[in-house]
């Protein structure tokens, strides 16, 4: 009989925004702004969602004049330094990851002024914001569930994370994702991809020092979130690619980078996130890419540590069968990330973002000062990580 204790005696928090998912839920964004009191609201978005026609499509029927702001991609402190004057009361997020990331900086600004380098880190916005609805218009970030913005401040991709930018509400319908770009589709899906494997397979919550924020490692709730999220995106995220109109793909994917998000706010994430971040600052390629250059060493980097779990992730994708042993199995979930991260066409290492080996110690730095993703990865995290880095950038 298996005496383990399934829970734990450990405290959890869990948060996540009000969420409605569905084809077609974008259209309850008037009652949702008219349910938060919401009538001068901020929309920010940025030009291609635009022109795709995509803005329209989230804001039809919305009888609102609102203000709208446009987001840079891959957004840095500097950006924000002209925001708009108008009086609101609200913001409506409408884009990718980076517009609903500034979207978070914008609100916190508009709340309390100063500049977006003053709420970078942990805990650092003093006080409320106004209310926020996040609608994706990609499958990717799940910026839209998360306490976390994501900006550059000198050459280094910073984490501004407070339970207060987390939004209030997230409308996530898939139907604006179909025109998506397949490039977009690639690196959004990639990254929805990650945090599900990052979120599931991070440093147990028992073994995570109290924070004040919810990256506290994965526990019993986040844990079935994400692996149904993983699940998800493993089985449609090569069909949503090659085909942008397999509906079917794009609502498993947009369901599974919703889950993907919402674990990972509660659970964190680990090396593979703290890698790309770093070398997202140094060459400002997009997420994804920088993702998929850091997959082979960060997961490599683990797998002393996660070999049991990753054995054991691979058999539920059905990429080992239940008698390969351990080793065996381990190495068959680092063989299809890497088949995958191949199929879609992403970048294979570090050397393939423009690195060479003299960045190794400039990698090496910026990733051990992630701490928001440092602490939660499954394999305390040192300079012995040099060794991965070295190999990627050959
Ligand atoms: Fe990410």
């Amino acid at each position: 009989m298996d005496h383990r204790d399934p829970v734990g005696a450990r405290r959890i928090a869990f948060a996540t925004p009000e969420t409605e998912f569905g084809e077609g839920v974008a259209d309850r964004l008037p009652e949702t702004l008219d349910r938060l009191g919401v009538d001068a609201p901020l929309v920010v978005t940025d030009r291609g969602v635009e022109s795709a026609g995509v803005l329209d499509a989230a804001l039809d029927g919305l009888e609102l004049d609102p203000t709208v702001y446009y987001a840079t991609t891959e957004p840095s402190v500097e950006d924000f330094e002209n925001l708009p004057d108008a009086e609101v009361d609200g913001v409506v997020a409408v884009g990718g990851g980076s517009c609903l990331d500034t979207a978070k900086v914008v609100a916190a600004l508009l709340a309390h002024r100063g500049t977006a380098s003053d709420y970078l880190g942990v805990g650092r916005v003093p006080g409320p914001v106004a209310p926020t609805v996040a609608i994706p218009t990609t499958s990717g970030t799940g910026s839209q569930a998360t306490q976390t913005a994501v900006v550059s401040y000198d050459g280094v991709k910073r984490g501004m994370s407070d339970e207060l930018l987390r939004p209030d509400v997230a409308l996530v319908d898939p139907a604006l994702t179909r025109d998506l770009p397949r490039d977009v589709t690639a690196r959004s899906g990639f990254d929805a991809f990650v945090h599900a494997l990052e979120s599931l397979t991070a440093r147990d919550h028992t073994r995570v020092e109290p924070r004040p924020i919810n990256y506290q490692g994965a526990n019993p709730i986040t844990r079935p979130i994400s692996r149904r999220a993983l699940e998800l995106v493993h089985g449609s995220y090569e069909r949503a690619v090659a085909d942008g109109d397999d509906r079917e793909a794009r609502r498993a994917m947009s369901l599974g980078s919703h889950l993907a998000g919402t674990a990972f706010s509660n659970a964190g994430l680990g090396a593979v996130h703290a890698l790309a971040s770093s070398v997202g600052g140094m060459t400002g390629r997009p997420h994804g890419e920088c993702l998929a250059a850091s997959l082979t060493a960060g997961l490599r980097y683990n797998l002393p540590s996660r070999r049991e779990q990753y054995a054991a992730v691979a058999r539920t994708l059905g990429v080992a069968a239940a008698d390969d042993d351990t080793d065996e199995a381990a190495e068959a979930l680092l063989a299809e990330c890497e088949r995958i991260r191949d199929a879609v066409g992403l970048p294979e290492s570090l050397a393939d973002l423009g690195l060479g080996p003299d960045d190794a110690d400039v990698i090496v730095e910026n990733t051990l000062i992630q701490e928001r993703r440092i602490k939660t990865n499954p394999r305390d995290v040192g300079e012995d990580l040099r060794e991965e880095v070295v190999r990627a950038l050959e």
